[in-house]
């Protein structure tokens, strides 16, 4: 028996969503108040929908997310997937909020300069340009016009704009109905203004630049088996040119980048979730608002 509503995307909640809204000849690409409620998380995750349910969003929706992380070491007490669980969750929390729907999340990223440490799997930054460049092109080929990737991990930044760069040339190329008003975006939940204003106020200084608290305090919310594995640290080497895996490594002997991820509580992770799906919710918002001219 399905839990789900009979047609959540076509005529229920997500109609009155961040996408309802004039038709996209008429006015902005997107309008309207957000749910009234906060969704279940089977109404927006697209592996759960049918494509005649993704047909009748985009009837009201050219919006999707797409959650990015990576899959790398994060200090001797932190999750090898942290940047894509907490990339994950709060593409979750940012599609039940306002109804976009959420692609699965790309779990693999570039993390070549991680691969010193056990268990860190990493794409190269051509192979990853050539992944999201692909994904872009298949939803851009559906009719979504407006894809916007939220991120886990600073080492995807500077590869992700290239593959938009590279996503806008080959729509146009190929001639796709949507190529000229195709735009995509980055969020990176952990710069996110509230989000680093947060970590400041709860950690100081010893938030650092990798490994942090704050991301390891989101995994502790969503996975509190990883609890087991949290314990006092020494002082961790502040962050510095890196010039590969091997120099990595000699830098940051456990793989911290000046973190103390000891200060991060399961409490302090829920804050997270919840101050980034905020920040992220109203920037989507404008995102699918913008007009051709902006
Ligand atoms: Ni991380």
């Amino acid at each position: 028996m399905s839990t789900l509503p009979p047609d959540p995307l076509a005529s229920g909640p997500l109609a009155n969503g961040l996408c309802a809204g004039e038709p996209r000849s008429n006015g902005p690409l997107a309008r309207g108040s957000f749910p009234p409620q906060p969704l279940a998380s089977e109404a927006i995750r697209l592996q759960l929908r049918t494509w005649p349910e993704v047909e009748s969003y985009l009837e009201h929706c050219k919006g999707v997310i797409v959650p990015l992380g990576s899959t790398e070491q994060h200090g001797p007490t932190g999750a090898i997937g942290t940047d894509a669980l907490t990339a994950e969750a709060v593409a979750l929390e940012v599609g039940r909020r306002s109804g976009v729907l959420v692609t699965p999340a790309q779990a693999f990223g570039m993390a070549e300069h991680h691969l010193g440490f056990a268990g860190t799997v990493s794409l190269q930054p051509a192979t990853l340009l050539a992944v999201l460049h692909d994904v872009v092109l298949s939803l851009a080929r559906h009719g979504f016009e407006r894809i916007y990737v939220i991120n886990g991990h600073g080492g995807n930044i500077a590869t992700s704009r290239a593959a938009f760069t590279q996503a806008y040339g080959s729509a146009a190329a190929r001639g796709l109905p949507v190529a000229a008003g195709l735009r995509c975006r980055l969020a990176n939940w952990f710069t996110a203004a509230p989000v680093m204003h947060l970590a400041r106020e709860l950690y100081g200084d010893r938030e650092g630049q990798h490994a942090t608290p704050s991301e390891i305090a989101l995994t502790l919310h969503l996975e509190p088996s990883m609890e087991a594995a949290q314990r006092p640290l020494p002082q961790a080497a502040a962050a510095g040119p890196i010039h590969g895996p091997e120099d990595f490594r000699r830098r940051h002997p456990d793989g911290r980048m000046g973190s103390d991820p000891y200060l991060a509580r399961s409490e302090h992770g829920a804050r997270f979730l919840d101050t980034a799906a905020t920040a992220l919710v109203e920037d989507l918002r404008g995102f699918l608002s913008e007009s051709l001219g902006q």
